[in-house]
This record gives C-alpha cells, sequence and structure tokens, in this order.
C-alpha cells in the first residue's frame, strides 16, 4: 500500500446553488485523514455535509476546492467504479425481483465476472454476513437486518479496500440496531479493511468507531478518538452535542502549565486545577463545562472549595437513572444518579426544595471558550 491512510481530504470544499438560487456550502474547508483499516465515522446532526462528504469520497460528487485522496492516490474526475471503494446505501436499495444471490453476484456480473468465480466469491460474501442458505430468497422474504446484511454483502464482494456506509442502520429498531453495530465492528475488526461511516447517533459513533469526526455546518469540530471526545471536548458545540453537559459562566484567574483556576460567580468561589488547552489567557471570560454524571451528591457540609450547597429543583427517576435537577443561586444544573439500590422507598428520593451538597471534582470540570 502506497499511503498510510486510506482516504485523505485536503482542504475539501463543496458548495450548491440551492433552488432559492444560494449558494450552500455544505462542505466547508474540510481535512481529515483516515488511516488504513481504521473505523471511522463522521457524526453530526441532519443536513452537516455528511453525506456529501462521503459522496466526495466515492466519486458520486466532485469537490469544488480542495483534493480527495485515496491511497496517497489524488482522485480528481475519476469516476466511482474505478475507486476502490465502496458504499452501503441508507435505503438498502436491493433488487426486489431478484434473489440475495443475484443482488450480490450483481455487480461482478456486470464486470464480466465468470459465472463459477462470482458463485465462490457470493458465497464467501454470505458466509461474513452469516447469511449462508438464504441466497435464494428475496429481499421480501427477509427481515430488515438481514436485508441490511446483503446490502453489506453486496458491498463486500468486490473486496474494495474502504467502505463507505451511510446511515446503514437507521431503517432498523433499537434493540436489532444496537445488535448490527456490534455486529459490523466485529466484521470490520476480522477484514481488517477501513470503514468510514456516516451517522447522527452519537451513541452508535462511540461504540463503533476508533475515530470520529464530529460536524456542524459542513466543518469538523472535533476529530479524536471515543473516548477524548467524551472526556475533552475543545469546545462548547462538542461538549453540548456529544452527551450532556453543565455550563457555567467563569473568569480565568490564574494558570499554570495545562492547569487553570477560575473564578466562578454563581458559585462566588475560585475552581483549582482544571484541565484546559494551551489557547487561554488569564483574565478571559470562558465556560466551565461538568457531565450531568460526574457530578456527586454527597452527604457532607459545603466548603466552598469543592463542595458546594444546591437546592432540588425536581428529581426525575428514569429506571436506571435518577435525574436531580437544582438551583445554585440562578444557576440551573443537572446532576445524574445511577440507580445502585432500589428506590422503591419513596424516602430514597430527592425532594423538592431539599438543600443537597454538590462535589466538583477539578479533573472532571473542564474550561471551554465562551463561543
Ligand atoms: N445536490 C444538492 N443540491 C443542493 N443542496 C444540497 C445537495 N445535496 C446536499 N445539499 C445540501 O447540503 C447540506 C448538507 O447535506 P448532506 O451532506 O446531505 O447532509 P447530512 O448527510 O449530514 O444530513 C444540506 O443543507 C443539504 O440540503
Ligand atoms: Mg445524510
Amino acid at each position: 500500500m502506497s499511503s498510510e491512510f486510506a482516504v485523505e481530504l485536503r482542504d475539501v470544499v463543496k458548495k450548491f446553488i440551492t433552488p432559492e438560487g444560494n449558494e450552500l456550502s455544505a462542505v466547508d474547508h474540510v481535512t481529515m485523514q483516515i488511516k488504513n483499516g481504521e473505523f471511522f465515522s463522521m457524526l453530526g446532526s441532519s443536513g452537516c455535509g455528511k453525506t456529501t462528504s462521503l459522496r466526495m469520497i466515492a466519486g458520486f460528487e466532485w469537490p469544488t476546492e480542495g483534493e480527495v485522496f485515496i491511497e496517497g492516490q489524488p482522485m480528481g474526475h475519476i469516476p466511482p467504479f474505478q475507486r476502490k471503494v465502496n458504499t452501503v446505501f441508507q435505503s438498502y436499495a436491493l433488487f426486489q425481483h431478484m434473489t440475495v444471490a443475484q443482488n450480490i453476484g450483481f455487480g461482478l456480473e456486470m464486470e464480466g465476472v465468470e459465472k463459477s468465480e462470482i458463485k465462490k466469491r457470493v458465497g464467501r460474501a454470505l458466509e461474513m454476513v452469516q447469511l449462508t442458505g438464504m441466497e435464494r430468497r428475496q429481499p421480501k422474504q427477509l427481515s430488515g437486518g438481514q436485508q441490511q446484511r446483503v446490502a453489506v454483502a453486496r458491498a463486500l464482494v468486490k473486496t474494495p479496500s474502504v467502505l463507505l456506509l451511510d446511515e446503514p442502520l437507521g431503517a432498523l429498531d433499537l434493540k436489532l440496531r444496537k445488535e448490527m453495530q456490534l455486529e459490523l465492528k466485529a466484521l470490520q475488526q476480522q477484514l481488517g479493511i477501513t470503514f468510514i461511516y456516516v451517522t447522527h447517533d452519537q451513541e452508535e459513533a462511540l461504540t463503533m468507531s476508533d475515530r470520529i469526526a464530529v460536524m456542524s455546518k459542513g466543518k469538523v469540530q472535533q476529530l479524536a478518538t471515543p473516548v477524548e471526545i467524551y472526556e475533552r471536548p475543545t469546545n462548547k458545540f462538542v461538549a453540548d452535542f456529544i452527551g450532556e453537559s453543565n455550563f457555567l459562566e467563569g473568569v480565568i484567574k490564574e494558570i499554570s502549565k495545562d492547569e487553570a483556576t477560575v473564578y466562578v460567580p454563581v458559585l462566588n468561589a475560585e475552581l483549582k486545577g482544571m484541565p484546559m488547552s494551551p489557547d487561554f489567557v488569564n483574565g478571559e471570560e470562558v465556560a466551565v463545562s461538568m457531565r450531568p454524571e460526574k457530578i456527586r451528591i454527597v452527604e457532607r457540609e459545603a466548603d466552598g472549595d469543592t463542595l458546594f450547597k444546591a437546592k432540588v429543583l425536581n428529581s426525575v427517576y428514569i429506571g436506571s437513572d435518577t435525574h436531580v435537577y437544582v438551583d445554585m443561586q440562578g444557576a440551573r444544573l443537572k446532576v445524574m444518579e445511577q440507580n445502585r439500590i432500589s428506590r422503591l422507598d419513596p424516602s430514597s428520593f430527592y425532594s423538592k426544595e431539599q438543600m443537597i451538597t454538590l462535589l466538583f471534582m477539578p479533573e472532571n470540570t473542564l474550561i471551554l471558550k465562551k463561543g
């Protein structure tokens, strides 16, 4: 292989003219390098440019600016069938009047591959997706999950070095979707080929990916591993979009190496030893971000240092967790507690107006640009 990267987007822009006659940058100066054998996801809400990015890799669209590289080669206007990638579409786009085997072998037949060779390769592809024995069925005689696997087998039969998947599990119900997530991930690891996966579902991206590009309005907001994205979001958008976050306003009082002391007016306190990236300055107004599950409710007196008083506004039982909404001198926060014990006893809940003490661990409290 000629390049360390399976796919690379270098400063790619894609502009469309909308039906209203306006120019729209669907993809806006996107740069990303996808490594060989990686499970890479593009994650973002509807309209952020995921499908357009994928279509430019596949060759169905050409960049307005910038360049797409596959295995180190600039793709220019090379057509889709000459690229070493294959796509699994959102709607499986199976031929309804053909059998499973015919669906999977169709592309090879078009290429004039010999019948016996097609049979062998279709058999192997069916084995990969665990559908051996189903070759004579028609798509309508299969469950949603099985149809999805046929679509994957059809893409794999051409032995692409990169598989592009555009929300392939979107049509499945939650339970099946979760099963298929693990199955696809296992398949990717077993085959060792690069998967580029598009989804708007953060849990799906966190579950499956080696690395994720979080996108918004055509731009990459953060590109990192699932753990980094969740534990160290680089901006307010990512902290809010992935999981949940509480935000308090603060001002940086002191900086030492990669830690800071921040004054938070609503707490009337200085939070010390908070992790931060290097691009902050003393005196800067910042957002202090805390995940609901990382704030702890403790049975201790507030000390104004790491322990703070809060008033319970509401407590909501959701089975595995209890969500506690609190007020801290005008600031509203959400705190999550796992229900490790039975909550059958009504007095095990926090009641409205009850005063509680919250523990903020500095390492779980992030400083982000206010933006
Ligand atoms: N062929 C097109 N012509 C005009 N606008 C388009 C076209 N394709 C996509 N768009 C617009 O580009 C933006 C990004 O679309 P898309 O890449 O499909 O987003 P996503 O897959 O993240 O939902 C959207 O605003 C969409 O309406
Ligand atoms: Mg899309």
